[in-house]
């Protein structure tokens, strides 16, 4: 996160270009666009879409929902269509994947912060209806609020559309290597390599929480549509992994090829070492 949480990111006009090729090595299905900018409308229009939809088929929508650089742009577009009245959020509810532990709602570093900074606040969203792990429970609290989370998802019917970001360690909440396809919410020790990458959001490494309350991976994959979103080529290996090696608990995002319903969203940069951009780079001959 920046001092700006609320991105200015450009949004690039025009129907986004999809990048294709040969899809053998692939196993989830995976868009690949030009841009970050292109994957943030797809996205939006996934996500206007399941909401019309939900609502129109149930009366309400259930949206699980991720924090970090990836979705920022996302959460533009959906604000943008919102404020133009394009898009409605009352019929909606949120559940976020996770909060780092321990963290007051209110410090700006935290996940609740960034979610009213980067979509809450700037939609017509009901507060009581956007949910977040409570990083501020005491700890002897944590294994009831974990239950009373997955309760909260079942009584609201369960997730209609959940967005994923992927970190280096392959990720998909803050599910680190090791966790297992049954895993419930609960309490994680956040991977080294997850802290590095969040120091810049703190003033350093070593205040970055040691621990995290995150959606199990078996919570993840109830959901009945999964985009996992990856942009930029810092994600390019860990994505290659995640898509084209078989499932493993080293690379926990591996674990949604096992879901029909999960699509890969990615931007040209992110899909760098996939096999369809390594064969096309190698060109015809
Ligand atoms: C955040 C989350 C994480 C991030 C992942 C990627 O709520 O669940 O899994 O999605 O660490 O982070 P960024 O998008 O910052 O690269």
């Amino acid at each position: 996160m920046s001092d700006t949480p609320f991105c200015q990111c450009p949004v690039v006009p025009g129907p986004p270009r999809l990048v294709r090729g040969n899809t053998e090595r692939e196993r989830m299905p995976t868009v690949v666009v030009e841009q970050a900018a292109d994957v943030a409308i797809l996205l939006a229009d996934r996500i206007s879409a399941t909401i019309a939809r939900c609502v129109f088929e149930k009366g309400r929508c259930v949206l699980g929902l991720a924090s970090g650089r990836t979705p920022i742009g996302i959460y533009r577009e959906l604000v943008r269509r919102h404020v133009t009245g394009d898009l409605d959020f009352s019929r909606v509810a949120t559940f976020n994947l996770d909060e780092y532990y321990p963290i007051d709602p209110a410090n700006r570093r935290s996940y609740r912060y960034y979610m009213e900074e980067n979509l809450f606040r700037h939609v017509n969203i009901d507060p009581s209806n956007a949910h977040m792990p409570d990083g501020s429970v005491h700890r002897d609290d944590v294994d009831g609020l974990c239950a009373a989370y997955e309760e909260m998802i079942r009584a609201a019917g369960g997730i209609d559309f959940q967005i994923l970001g992927i970190g280096r360690t392959g990720h998909i909440g803050f599910n680190e290597p090791g966790s297992t396809p049954g895993s419930r919410t609960r309490l994680i020790t956040l991977d080294a390599i997850t802290r590095c990458d969040a120091a810049s959001d703190f003033p350093d490494e070593v205040s970055v929480p040691a621990e995290a309350i995150t959606m199990g991976i078996a919570t993840i994959l109830e959901a009945r549509e999964i985009a996992l979103i990856a942009t930029g080529e810092h994600k390019a290996d860990i994505v290659r992994r995640a898509i084209e090696e078989e499932p493993t608990a080293e690379v926990t995002a591996s674990f949604l090829q096992g879901h029909a319903g999960t699509t890969a969203w990615l931007d040209r940069a992110a899909a760098g070492r996939l096999t369809r951009l390594r064969l096309a780079d190698e060109g015809p001959g």
